[in-house]
């Protein structure tokens, strides 16, 4: 995948980067946070570092996260092998009872992790002989909530607390750890908030209206398609919020209705939008709603829904006070500080803004908002027919 654009955001990040800190990038699904963590590792070298890549999706524990990470470092070509391979021969000098060891693998089954990891990051570190490291962490939130699983909260807690301790003691190597929002949210509830609070918090936003458009004529022109002007707006109104993940899906669908050689209207646009919200399209959508399913406990699950509804089925976004009728049914009690705390998880989590003067609510994607209307929201009662 070719990154379109970034620039900006790159730049900062290098800079971020060259001062030795590491960085938290928390930001909704395919909101293009992994074509971001390619393009770094591709630009690595240009700016002075060794980078690796590494997506802890999957993993269930944190000797799988170092093994993976060691087995990433000595995949580099050039200083990861003979940097493994010193790491090795420390660690066979250094933790007790490892000398029969020939393999760090063996090594890290047999010893306590920590001890691993702490010399690891000191290998790393003194590794002189070529550039810093930087440790691109992909899908970190799933990771760590794989080990809240597996392991519970004390793991979850020791595990983060430990690599801020590593962060800390070994500034030279860089971190940014990615992932889908969520993280935020389970860091809150189990407290884990400070382990992360060393980072430098980077948010990643959608592309700006021109770089929209200009990744939209590149798109039809890789289709093989001319883009009406006016039909780039109609996209772009249609989605409200300029993902790059859901730009490329309506121009791909408006090309594939004109074909090859032909031309996109704003009414084939429109047609696009239309396509995006049929039933077979749902795998698009349903990470919006399995967010919400996987990520947060009754009774704060059905509240967010709740809330999500009555948000979608009013055509010009609702008046937060609106809102408190809806939670408050059938005995439970949700004040106005209680609904604030829904609010800021929808909107850090990208579904909604508040406006400006925080009285009312508006989905922050109208296509999202559209299908939330379509598929989630119980619709109304259809009005009985006059006789
Ligand atoms: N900068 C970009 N240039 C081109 N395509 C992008 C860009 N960012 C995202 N995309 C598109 O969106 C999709 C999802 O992006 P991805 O990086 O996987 O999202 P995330 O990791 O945030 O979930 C990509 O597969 C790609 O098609
Ligand atoms: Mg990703």
């Amino acid at each position: 995948m070719i990154c379109f654009d970034r620039d900006p955001e790159s730049a900062r990040l290098w800079r971020h980067f060259d001062a030795e800190r590491s960085v938290l990038m928390l930001a909704p699904r395919r909101i293009g946070k992994t074509v971001l963590l390619n393009r770094l590792k591709g630009e690595a070298a240009k700016q002075g570092y060794n980078a690796v890549l590494l997506d802890v999706e999957g993993f269930r524990d944190e000797r799988a996260f170092f093994r993976q990470l060691c087995a990433a470092l000595q995949e580099e070509l050039g200083f990861g092998q003979s940097l493994v391979s010193a790491l090795t021969d420390r660690l066979r000098r250094t933790l007790g009872g490892t000398e029969t060891f020939t393999d760090w693998r063996q090594i890290l089954m047999n010893t306590e992790w920590k001890g691993f990891a702490d010399h690891l990051m000191a290998q790393l570190e003194d590794d002189r002989s070529g550039l810093p490291w930087l440790l691109l962490v992909d899908e970190v939130p799933i990771f760590v909530g794989a080990l809240l699983e597996s392991s519970g909260p004390a793991a979850a807690h020791d595990f983060l607390y430990t690599l801020r301790n590593l962060r800390q003691k070994h500034p030279r190597v860089r971190w940014l750890f990615t992932g889908s929002i969520g993280l935020d949210a389970v860091a809150r509830r189990h407290g884990l908030e400070g382990a992360l609070a060393d980072m430098e918090v980077f948010p990643l936003g959608p592309f700006d209206e021109a770089t929209s458009l200009a990744f939209l004529d590149r798109l039809a022109a890789r289709n093989r398609c001319k883009l009406e002007p006016a039909a780039a707006r109609t996209i772009l109104r249609r989605l409200g919020w300029y993902s790059p993940y859901y730009l490329e899906k309506l121009i791909d669908l408006a090309c594939d209705e004109v074909g090859a050689g032909g031309s996109v209207t704003p009414a084939s646009a429109d047609r696009a939008a239309e396509h995006m919200l049929a039933l077979e399209r749902r795998a698009y959508w349903a990470t919006w709603r399995e967010h919400l399913d996987r990520n947060f406990p009754e009774p704060e699950r059905s509240d967010l829904f709740t809330v999500l509804d009555a948000i979608a089925l009013a055509p010009d976004g609702l008046r937060i006070d609106a809102l408190l009728p809806a939670l408050n049914h059938g005995g439970r009690v949700v004040d106005r500080s209680a609904l604030g705390r829904l609010l800021d998880t929808l909107v850090a989590d990208g579904y909604l803004d508040v406006a400006t003067d925080g009285t009312t609510a508006r989905f922050r994607m109208t296509l999202l908002r559209d299908w939330w209307r379509r598929y989630v929201a119980p619709r109304p009662e259809p009005e009985a027919q006059d006789a």
